[in-house]
């Protein structure tokens, strides 16, 4: 365990990648909405970038030099805060040791990861050192997951309590990605055996869920006339999210079924889309393919101010239970970067200020800090909405 205690920690949060493009855009979300005694820092492997940053920030923020080669620095940045949040990904190459210092230290830790290798990884390896000292690790707490674990969480306490519940989950979005997303869903398609592996791994670590169930199929292709809109079954790790909050809170139920789809207005676009990536998905199996698609776009890049302010997703959900039925929907702007950054920030603010369940080890947002991060997405101008019932 470290030294200092948590409370004696000089840093309430410790922002890790804050040079990166999404984590600029977090640590700008930071300097503007941050109570004024929060103690925070930003860090990163680049001294001038980081100095520039904090100019550009103003106010009292600190400022960390920590690589991802150096073990060391990053145990030193685990035992120096609180909560470290990171956006240095992709996280199967460069997360395991911050996740290693902060379960040991037991700092609080965040990230934006959609790897699902990684977080069963992270799970086999570090769980049980991060309940015994107290860590939350708490994966993808961006648009990965949680406009999708939350708007679950919302519509699950729409249906009545103690009955089979089964949720839909229809995605649509409007917009870009940046470099860094680009490079780790392309590691990720260049991948699948390494993460069926560590999947199976979790499975045999992981406790059976007793006297409950609760899954999360693959649902065919639709139309879904309750969206009006194609359902195509989407592969990310939200359902896995989704799926661990539901054997965490018996709210969802004693039978649980969640299935996640892209929804798609026109058919063309919808077979389009499965092409292109399918054809991704091929390409990253080719050493040589996979660098000429990378370096298309570099780490660092991503959409502009003005892309993004044009960017929005929505995420319809249909739960039933009961001889109920609600839809809701959780919608915002632009997914990946300023809502993201907005979800990333506002779940550090959470763990760092607000008071929570009692959790530790790998936990989701439901879990974790389910109310307050709704309450605290709603303020910042996140919709979370009743659409119907009956
Ligand atoms: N879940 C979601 O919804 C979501 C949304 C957006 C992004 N993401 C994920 O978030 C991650 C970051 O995305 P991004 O677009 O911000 O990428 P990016 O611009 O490439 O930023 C990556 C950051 O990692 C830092 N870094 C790289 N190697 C390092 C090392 N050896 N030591 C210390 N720091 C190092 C970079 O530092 P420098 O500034 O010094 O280069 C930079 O700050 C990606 O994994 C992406 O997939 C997820």
């Amino acid at each position: 365990m470290s030294r200092l205690k948590r409370s004696d920690r000089p840093y309430d949060i410790v922002l890790f990648g804050a040079t990166g493009f999404v984590g600029t855009l977090t640590a700008e979300y930071l300097a503007a909405h941050a109570p004024a005694d929060l103690r925070w820092a930003i860090a990163g492997r680049g001294e001038e970038k980081l100095e520039r940053l904090r100019e550009r920030l103003g106010g009292d923020v600190g400022v960390l030099r920590a690589d991802v080669s150096d073990p060391a620095s990053l145990r030193a940045l685990a035992e120096h805060a609180r909560v470290v949040a990171t956006t240095v990904g992709p996280y199967v190459s460069y997360g395991e040791e911050l996740v290693a210092a902060c379960a040991d230290t037991g700092a609080d830790y965040l990230d934006l990861t959609g790897e699902p290798e990684f977080v069963d990884l992270m799970y086999v390896r570090h769980d049980a050192r991060a309940r015994e000292t107290g860590a939350r690790l708490l994966h993808a707490c961006g648009f990965d997951s949680v406009p999708h674990d939350l708007g679950v969480y919302f519509t699950v306490r729409q249906l009545p309590e103690g009955v089979p519940l089964t949720v839909d989950g229809f995605v649509s979005v409007d917009a870009t990605f940046s470099g860094g997303t680009f490079a780790s869903a392309l590691g990720q398609f260049a991948r699948g055996r390494q993460m069926l592996a560590a999947a199976r791994e979790r499975g045999r670590h992981e406790p059976r869920l007793m006297g409950r169930r609760a899954a999360a199929p693959v649902g065919p292709p639709r139309f879904a006339p309750e969206v009006g809109a194609w359902a195509l079954p989407l592969p990310t790790i939200d359902p896995q999210i989704v799926l661990r909050s539901a054997r965490a809170l018996p709210r969802y139920g004693p039978d649980f079924r969640y299935r996640h789809y892209a929804a798609v207005r026109r058919l063309p676009v919808a077979v389009g889309g499965v092409a292109a990536v399918g054809t991704l998905a091929a390409a990253a199996q080719l050493p040589p393919a996979r660098r000429w698609l990378s370096d298309r776009l570099k780490p660092g890049e991503g959409p502009s101010a003005q892309k993004r302010a044009r960017s929005w997703f929505s995420v319809r959900f249909v739960g039933e239970g009961g001889g109920r039925r609600v839809c809701t929907e959780v919608a915002g702007g632009d997914p990946g970067y300023d809502e993201t950054a907005k979800m990333f920030a506002e779940a550090a603010l959470a763990l760092a200020c607000d008071d929570l369940p009692p959790t530790a080890g790998q936990g989701t947002t439901a879990v974790a800090m389910g109310d307050a991060l709704t309450g605290r997405l709603t303020r910042a101008g996140v919709r979370f909405r009743v659409a119907s019932r009956r």
